[in-house]
């Protein structure tokens, strides 16, 4: 099935770090004055910095930080391992997040009241996380309700989200999912319902459905929250079992069966190993699907001379040819490029982060009113207590 157009954003996009939007993760301003990448003595005032902070500061890095950030995280993972190792540090007074906004939202969500989580650039958003907007799900929820179908409809949303959208979903017995766990997720979902609304990523949601549980193409209907009714008919929304939020990931999205067929021919033999925020075309083409930890393990774990041509986003790709010389390890496709709000998080702003702290400042920290906490809270305890991480293949 072919890649459905991007919707279009309700708002265009700001420059980044310029200008305020609060109403998204967009654009937001970063105050203060950032020492200047050039400084040749960051690298020593992040180390000192953190040695000075000692146990009151845990750093969490996300696979696709840069190495200049990766290199001072206390622990990385995907958002999976992150959000349970956030929960795992209570002695922690600080915890940096360097990764995007729906995670830090997360971390504070599932931390004690004592706790401080900061994202050291605020414009480190989620292009995914910001196509699915409150007043949009609650716009389809009552269209469900009108349709006669919301009782039956279990909410999923992806960790990719707002924490708002995180607690609609928490109120609405549903739970959030990472690319680890989509497969028990929806499993659990259909235990308890007839229907899953899986926001906000399309690719990740359909996947799910075709691939892991064996529904058809047909059984997914694809809810676009720019169109009217969602572009869908009451007989669509009654006769479908999974409705598919129009999401999805500017990165992952972006690879193409093309890259596939160009790598095979490049390098041969080649395992093509991709994100499930792949579209379901990539991936039915390649030969591993799974999380960023997934595909770290298979690399990790493959004999020496073994080759992968990997689609996810390229820090982690560089990083892992990298720790692999015994092994070819290529990126899918020659034009995709970094995620740009993972790559907001830089040394500079780390360091500024970090030497506020020691000074008694907690700048750029993540807040998430207690009510929204409340409810997403119950989302993402639902999530935690599922069984095992459905790595897939
Ligand atoms: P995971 O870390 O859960 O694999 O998700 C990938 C991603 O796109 C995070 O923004
Ligand atoms: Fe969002 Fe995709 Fe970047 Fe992950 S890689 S933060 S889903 S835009």
């Amino acid at each position: 099935m072919a890649f459905t157009e991007p919707a279009p954003t309700p708002l265009a996009l700001l420059l980044l770090g310029h200008g305020a939007d609060p109403d998204t993760e967009r654009g937001v301003e970063c105050p203060g004055d950032l020492p200047p990448a050039s400084d040749p003595a960051l690298v020593e005032r992040a180390r000192a910095a953190k040695e000075a902070l000692g146990d009151r500061l845990f750093i969490l890095g996300h696979h696709y930080q840069r190495d200049e950030v990766i290199q001072f995280a206390d622990t990385t993972g995907d958002s999976f391992k992150l959000s349970q190792q956030a929960a795992a540090h209570p002695e922690a007074e600080y915890i940096v997040f360097c990764g995007v906004h729906f995670m830090a939202e997360s971390a504070d969500i599932l931390t004690a009241e004592h706790q401080k989580v900061v994202l050291p650039d605020m414009a480190a958003g989620c292009s995914m996380a910001d196509m699915a907007q409150i007043d949009q799900v609650r716009e389809a929820w009552s269209v469900f309700e009108a349709a006669g179908i919301a009782e039956a409809v279990v909410p999923i949303t992806y960790m990719n989200s707002s924490a708002d959208i995180k607690a609609f979903v928490g109120r609405h017995d549903g739970t959030v999912c990472t690319s680890s766990n989509a497969k028990v997720s929806m499993e659990w979902a259909f235990d308890r319902g007839e229907k899953v609304f899986f926001l906000p990523d399309q690719h990740l949601g359909r996947n799910t459905a075709v691939r892991d549980l064996g529904l058809s193409l047909d059984d997914c209907v694809l809810w676009d929250p720019h169109k009217p009714h969602g572009g869908l008919t009451d007989e669509q929304l009654r006769a479908a079992k999974v409705i598919l939020w129009r999401g999805h990931c500017s990165v992952h999205g972006r690879f193409t069966e093309a890259s596939i067929r160009d790598v095979r021919e490049r390098v041969p033999g080649v395992t093509v190993i991709v994100h499930p925020e792949c579209q379901y075309e990539v991936v039915q083409n390649a030969d591993l699907v799974g999380s960023t930890e997934y595909i770290i393990k298979a690399i990790s774990e493959a004999p020496a001379g073994s080759a992968f041509a990997v689609g996810t986003e390229l820090n982690l790709v560089r990083r892992l040819a990298i720790e692999h010389p015994d092994k070819t390890v290529v990126f899918l496709d020659r034009d995709v490029c970094f995620c740009s709000t993972m790559n907001r998080i830089d040394l500079p702003h780390l360091v500024w982060a970090l030497e506020n702290l020691v000074a008694g400042n907690v700048v750029q920290q993540i807040t998430v009113d207690e009510d929204t906490a409340h409810w997403a809270r119950v989302a993402l305890d639902r999530m935690l207590a599922l069984p095992g991480v459905g790595a897939k293949d």
